[in-house]
């Protein structure tokens, strides 16, 4: 039986799109992020809960969980740094932001601290090319990236 459950919150909120979706399987992605939003990850408890309740498989629902870079498939910290690794980026100086990260940090991208602190992803472009380099702190986005920006913001955490 699946540990995973929807809260109250997140099944009356399924229950409402239910009225408004043509099939159950188009429940998924919304599903998926309110998953997400409620647990920070998605399990695979949590994806049998999901597959029983859009009457699919857990492998259908992992299989579209595991497409998509921005639902997290594993525990991640309370500060989630993803650094954008595209070509506008790139060009204004992305790369000393994404080695001064992972050692100030003392990860790689993908990992997360021992702490369970910070988790540092790596990501194509976050549509902010305007304010390159840019990167997004959990669910904001931080453009015109320097060294100084960073050891501020990490500083002030
Ligand atoms: S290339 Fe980095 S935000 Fe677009």
């Amino acid at each position: 039986m699946s540990k995973f459950e929807f809260s109250n919150k997140n099944e009356k909120k399924f229950q409402e799109l239910l009225t408004r979706y043509p099939n159950k399987m188009s429940l998924t992605l919304p599903s998926l992020w309110m998953i997400q939003y409620q647990e920070g990850w998605i399990s695979q408890d949590a994806m049998i809960y999901l597959a029983k309740k859009l009457e699919t498989t857990p492998i259908d629902i992992h299989s579209i969980a595991s497409f998509y870079t921005m639902f997290n498939l594993k525990p991640i910290g309370i500060h989630h740094i993803q650094v954008c690794k595209t070509l506008s980026c790139k060009l204004c100086g992305s790369e000393k932001i994404r080695s001064h990260l992972k050692n100030r940090l003392g990860i790689n991208f993908g990992e997360t601290t021992k702490d369970m602190k910070f988790t540092l992803s790596e990501v194509e472009c976050l549509g902010a090319c305007g304010e390159a380099p840019a990167m997004s702190l959990n669910d904001d986005y931080i453009g015109n990236l320097s060294i100084k920006k960073i050891d501020k913001i990490l500083d002030e955490l």
